[in-house]
């Protein structure tokens, strides 16, 4: 869930350097770009060679790119190509020089340059992490806003057994994740969505259904969880992977199951969002066996399934926003202004299947986003990822903190 954050990650001279290739690779694993700057110590612990391997980055550790035409490394561009400065280790001599806002290598110039936040993960023996001026740097560190990853307990290099050893690499990313998470946009809130289309049975083999492919509705849950959001998926039969992430995965099949599922949930929910091609109708008589084809009506009668926007607009309460969709085959204004009224949604997002590239199936889709009060978006064709991320961007606006 480190998703396309960029860490810049500092390494100081501990012998836990040698863990910070593990960490490198820890957060590129769950989706971060790394790259690396080393005090010269660090750089007796473990080779840059070996984290410019590990990251695809070079790393940066000297003033001076080229001693020979004398060509220098810029500190400023680091720290603002960042999302956060993660010093891990963090030696009891690095947050000393930190709190006295020294620059005499290349690490502590980023910091003091750096304009995103800053966390450490101390590394050193038992009675140097209790000394009093190093737990006085920490306080002055996070009395600044540094974030600090407290030491774990064990056997230390020194032979001494106590608190003082860097965090693990994976809780260091844990911690990292939490941290993204609670700065998150969205943190906290809880999110229903229904997506794909269903299958309306006629007998044991065959249904009514539709072309949705369930794209739009899991490339939501995607920005949404990304957004820092609780979701719950409710989808009807698709060939879709699992989005990563996503609270709650909850499979159906029917008009009916997908009503219900919807509709115990929306009470706990701050955002409902309705991209599921429901069926309309179903068969009034369905066959709980194969019908063979003497069997066969002439005519399917069918009867209304239950509407589940419309369902949620009647249960609303005052903190929750429900999102609609209208796919319509001609222009579909009018007609996509009276659902948000009819619904009582707050805003309906319209594709036409007129527009080339939007609606069923397609991996691209162009819409208008009606807001209800009247103010009207629209968007150019775009990816279902970036259309889901211009919905997100408006909810942003809408969600009450
Ligand atoms: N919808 C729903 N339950 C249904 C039918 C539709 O939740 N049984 C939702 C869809 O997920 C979509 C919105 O209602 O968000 C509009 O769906 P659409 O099929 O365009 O409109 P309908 O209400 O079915 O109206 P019409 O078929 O007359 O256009």
């Amino acid at each position: 869930m480190l998703k396309d954050k960029k860490i810049l990650l500092g390494i100081s001279g501990s012998i836990a350097a040698y863990k910070s290739a593990f960490l490198a690779r820890e957060l590129q694993r769950r989706g971060a770009e790394v790259k690396v700057v080393m005090t010269p110590s660090a750089t007796e612990f473990i080779t840059p060679l070996t984290l410019a391997t590990l990251t695809n980055h070079r790393v940066y550790s000297d003033f001076t790119e080229d001693k020979d035409t004398g060509e220098w490394t810029n500190h400023v561009e680091l720290g603002l190509w960042a999302d956060i400065f993660l010093i891990a280790p963090a030696t009891a001599q690095t947050l000393s020089a930190m709190v006295n806002g020294a620059g005499d290598n290349f690490l502590l110039a980023v910091h003091l340059s750096s304009r995103c936040p800053v966390m450490v993960a101390p590394a050193m023996d038992l009675d140097m992490f209790t000394h009093p001026a190093t737990q006085k740097n920490l306080k002055t560190l996070q009395d600044r806003g540094v974030d600090v990853i407290e030491p774990e307990s064990g056997s230390l290099a020194s032979g001494l057994d106590g608190k003082g050893r860097m965090a693990e690499p994976e809780n260091i990313a844990n911690h990292l994740e939490r941290w993204f998470n609670a700065r998150a946009p969205l943190h906290g809130k809880r999110v229903l969505i229904t997506a794909g289309p269903t299958h309306e049975p006629i007998d044991a083999v065959r249904f009514l259904g539709n072309r949705s492919s369930g794209k739009m509705g899991f490339a939501l849950a995607e920005a949404l969880i990304k957004a820092g959001a609780h979701v719950q998926l409710i989808s009807g039969p698709v060939q879709l992977s699992h989005p990563k992430g996503v609270d709650e995965l909850i499979q159906v099949e029917t008009a009916q199951e997908m009503y219900e599922a919807a509709i115990s949930r929306i009470e706990k929910v701050d955002i409902a969002i309705a991209t599921a091609a429901v069926a309309d109708a179903r068969p009034a008589n369905a066959s709980q066996k194969k019908l063979h084809k003497h069997e066969l009506p002439e005519a399917i009668q069918l009867e209304q399934t239950p509407d589940i926007l419309l369902s949620w607009g009647e249960r609303k309460s005052p903190h929750q926003i429900i999102v609609g969709f209208a796919l319509e085959t001609d222009d579909g204004l009018e007609s996509a202004k009276k659902k948000l009224s009819r619904k009582n949604a707050d805003i309906i997002v319209l594709n036409s299947t007129l527009d080339p590239g939007a609606g069923f199936g397609t991996d691209t889709n162009k819409v208008t986003i009606f807001e209800k009060g009247g103010k009207t978006h629209n968007f150019d064709l775009k990816s279902k990822s970036e259309v889901a991320q211009d919905i997100v961007n408006l909810l942003l606006n809408k969600v009450k903190p």
